[in-house]
């Protein structure tokens, strides 16, 4: 049987990667063969174009070479490591997926959504992910625990809020849209209730 795509994405500063260890750690438990994966990422060019679309050094990179970057790491990812995996039966789980060029550059930058989606489909055919999980969060409170954490900010993130809150809506409308595909979690909620949350999706998911 074919293995399936499960993509964690949202808001900065939600809570993403600790899920994404309890959900590797739950499927572990239940000797679940999965891999994952990230992007901007995820192979060997991919994480080289990863280092060009965050590096605060290219703080002049216009939008439309930002789109074609996330979707050329998309198209390597795609091609080289999750279709490879779901045809032999291994579920691929990725920290964010197309939905965050939804998001973040239609959305976000304001690009036109027919350019976006025809980058999408470029890179992925009419491949899309089984299920996204979105963890929402109000982007000031969630910029807030990226700057506790004192890692710094990259350039997708030294941002206006205003962009970050059209990239929440992006998701939100995503959802509204894809219904059968996301599932939202209030990322507000204890880290306890987002987990079992994100936990219960898998499950009905694998
Ligand atoms: P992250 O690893 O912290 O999630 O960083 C990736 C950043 O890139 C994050 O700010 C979201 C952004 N992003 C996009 O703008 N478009 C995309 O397609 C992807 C995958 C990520």
């Amino acid at each position: 049987m074919r293995g399936k795509l499960i993509v964690c994405d949202g808001s900065n500063g939600a809570g993403k990667s600790t899920v994404l260890e309890h959900i590797k750690d739950h499927l572990n438990s239940k000797n679940i063969e999965f891999i994952s994966t990230r992007e901007p990422g995820g192979t060997e060019v991919g994480e080289k174009i990863r280092e060009i679309l965050l590096d605060k050094s290219y703080s002049n990179m216009c939008s439309t070479t930002e789109l074609m970057l996330f979707a050329a790491a998309r198209a390597q990812h795609i091609h080289e490591k999750i279709l490879p995996a779901l045809e032999k039966g291994i579920h691929v789980i990725s920290d964010r997926f197309e939905s965050a060029t939804v998001s973040f550059q239609q959305y976000g930058r304001g690009l036109p959504s027919q350019i976006v989606d025809q980058l999408n489909d470029l890179a992925l055919g009419d491949f899309r992910p089984d299920m996204t999980i979105v963890l929402d969060l109000d982007p000031v409170v969630g910029l807030e625990r990226v700057r506790s954490r004192g890692e710094g900010l990259d350039r997708m993130e030294e941002v206006d809020i205003e962009f970050l809150e059209r990239a929440r809506q992006g998701y939100l409308e995503q959802a509204k849209s894809y219904p059968e595909r996301f599932t939202v979690i209030d990322a507000t909620q204890s880290l306890e209730n987002v987990v079992e949350e994100a936990l219960a999706t898998i499950d009905k998911q694998i």
